[in-house]
Order: C-alpha cells, then sequence, then structure tokens
C-alpha cells in the first residue's frame, strides 16, 4: 500500500469553502488561509456550533475577517446543535467567548444573510463538477445537512480535508475520540458515505506539529497585529493540552489543514478505510483506520500521520508577515 498519495501542489487558486467553529486553533486557520489570496480563492466561511456556541463561533469567524482584512469573504452561519445529540462545547478549552488571549468586540460587519447549509447547497449545485474544496475545522453539521437535502451535490466537490478523527493517537475528549468527530459523528458517517474525496487530518498528525519556544519567538518575531494576535491566542490555547498530555507545547488543529491545501508536501500519510462509530457508548466517536489493509475494504480516506514541523511553523509566519 502506498505511502502517500499525496495531491500535486495546487497551480490554479483553490476554490474554497472554509467551514469552522473558532475557537483558538481555527482562528489561526482563518487568518493564515485569508493571508493567501492568490492559491486560496475562498468563496466563503461558514460556521457551525462545536467549540462554543453558534452565535459566538459566528461572531469570532466575522472577527477573524476583520483582523484579515478580508470584509470580501462573506460569513454565513450554520448548525448550532449536530444532526442528533445535544450540542458538546469545550469552553474550558478555548474559553467562555471561544477565544482567550485576545480582546473580542462586535465586529464591523455581520453575516451573510441565509443559513450555511443553503449557501452550501446552491453554491455546490452551480459548481463546475469537483470544482470546490472544502476545510472542515469543526462539527461536520453543515455539510452532512446539505449533502442530505441535495445529495447530488458531491458532484461539486474537488476534495473535502477534515481536522478530526484519531488513531495512533488516542482521543482529546475521551480515550478514543477526537472532539470534531465526538461532537456530531452521524455528521462525518454522512460526509463519509457521500463517497466524496476525503483527507482526515487527525490527532495522529496534529499532536506533531506542536508550538515551542523557539517557535513562539518565531511568530512574534513578525512584529505585526496578526502575530500578536496568534501569539496571545495560542499562548493561551495550548495550555490546556501541555498540561493534560505533559507536552512541550500545544497543537494548532486546525491550520494544518489550510496547510495541507497550500503545501502537501509538508504532510505524508496513506489512503485507508475509515469508519466512524456513533453507537452511544465508550466508543461514540472513535474513527477506526485500518492502516494495515487486514479488512480488504476499499481505501475512503486519505489519512494523514505525519508531517514537517518547522516547515509548518516556517509556513504559518511567513504568510502571517503578509497581513496587518
Ligand atoms: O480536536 C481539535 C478540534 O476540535 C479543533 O478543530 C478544535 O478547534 C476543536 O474544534
Ligand atoms: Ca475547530
Amino acid at each position: 500500500m502506498s505511502t502517500s498519495t499525496l495531491s500535486a501542489p495546487q497551480s490554479a487558486p483553490c476554490d474554497l469553502i472554509i467551514d469552522t467553529d473558532p475557537g483558538a486553533d481555527d482562528l489561526v486557520a482563518l487568518l493564515l488561509a485569508m493571508a493567501c489570496p492568490a492559491e486560496l480563492n475562498i468563496r466563503a466561511i461558514t460556521t457551525v456550533a462545536g467549540n462554543v456556541s453558534l452565535g459566538k463561533t459566528s461572531r469570532n469567524a466575522c472577527l477573524a475577517r476583520e483582523w484579515a482584512g478580508r470584509e470580501d469573504i462573506p460569513v454565513y452561519a450554520g448548525a448550532g446543535r449536530p444532526l442528533v445529540r445535544k450540542p458538546v462545547h469545550a469552553a474550558e478549552v478555548h474559553g467562555e467567548e471561544g477565544l482567550e488571549g485576545v480582546a473580542v468586540h462586535v465586529p464591523r460587519q455581520g453575516l451573510a444573510s441565509g443559513s450555511a447549509v443553503q449557501y452550501l447547497v446552491d453554491t455546490l449545485a452551480d459548481a463546475e463538477p469537483h470544482s470546490i474544496t472544502l476545510a472542515m475545522l469543526g462539527p461536520q453539521t453543515n455539510l452532512a445537512l446539505a449533502l442530505v437535502q441535495q445529495p447530488g451535490i458531491a458532484r461539486g466537490i474537488k476534495e473535502v480535508v477534515v481536522m478530526g478523527g484519531a488513531h495512533f493517537n488516542g482521543g482529546n475528549i475521551t480515550p478514543v475520540a477526537e472532539f470534531n468527530l465526538y461532537a456530531d459523528p452521524h455528521a462525518a458517517e454522512v460526509v463519509l458515505a457521500s463517497g466524496v474525496r476525503l483527507a482526515y487530518v487527525p490527532l495522529d498528525l496534529t499532536h506533531k506539529i506542536i508550538t515551542s519556544d523557539e517557535r513562539f519567538r518565531q511568530l512574534a518575531a513578525i512584529g505585526n497585529q496578526a502575530s500578536k494576535r496568534v501569539v496571545g491566542i495560542l499562548d493561551a490555547y495550548v495550555k490546556h493540552d501541555m498540561d493534560l498530555y505533559g507536552m512541550p507545547g500545544g497543537p494548532v488543529h486546525d491550520a494544518c489543514v489550510i496547510a495541507y491545501l497550500l503545501a502537501p508536501g509538508l504532510f505524508s500519510g496513506r489512503r485507508a478505510h475509515m469508519t466512524v462509530d456513533s453507537r452511544e457508548g465508550p466508543t461514540f466517536g472513535q474513527t477506526i483506520v485500518d492502516w494495515y489493509g487486514v479488512l480488504k475494504r476499499p481505501a475512503n480516506v486519505l489519512w494523514l500521520n505525519d508531517g514537517d514541523a518547522q516547515g509548518f511553523f516556517d509556513l504559518l509566519s511567513a504568510r502571517l508577515a503578509r497581513l496587518q
């Protein structure tokens, strides 16, 4: 089985929709993405309940847009709860407002009218075949609802890149489940069953791409507002995982998705067969990856499990330097 089937680096700008629950690491991912207009043509940002409530994730997405000077990008609010269960939040990790280490305020520009789900249905239905990439940085509820409403929209999707899941690493909200999958495993199953081209950026990878004192100094040396905000947000955010795991630094989960779109060669993985456990019980939200192909089932995801950590921080620093 090949060890890496990474897509070739993008030549033309990638038509991209970012679905997100900001969230500290989402904020970093959004700033990184919005700093790269020549490579990422961000059609819209869609928000979902996850780290905090939908009202706060939507406000934080609008703040990210304002801080990046990209108020040309519409923000649509989506689902306020998962498909089946009640909402699960992570305010103990991201703070009550979903962002710590930076002052939040009412954004200059508000949300676009209409729901994120309808925006996804309309945009993907009208898109050229396999032309639009989706970066899923939170629970996959919005995309699942759009696929249930109009399954044919899958045709407009080029690739879905998901921050989520864990196999070798173990979970971060239960011993086996990662937060985004745990928050809505039913939605992840709908997306998986749709047959769209899928890449997962799981904890197996993001826990290898972690901050350090030197990397914080690298980011702070940029010296603009964006880097000051990223340093403040990450400094507050990584403490939780450093304490929990006893790691020397903390992961920047969602920004790894954007880095994969910008520089896929930084990462490696393997196509494999993955299933999601949505049964109530101790394995609720677990992603099971048949890494060695023992089940002889067709691969349905590209499971990324390794990367160049310094290369990631060099890319993040270089692109943040483009912002104000
Ligand atoms: O498990 C990490 C993921 O859950 C990240 O996307 C973080 O923002 C939270 O949504
Ligand atoms: Ca997130």
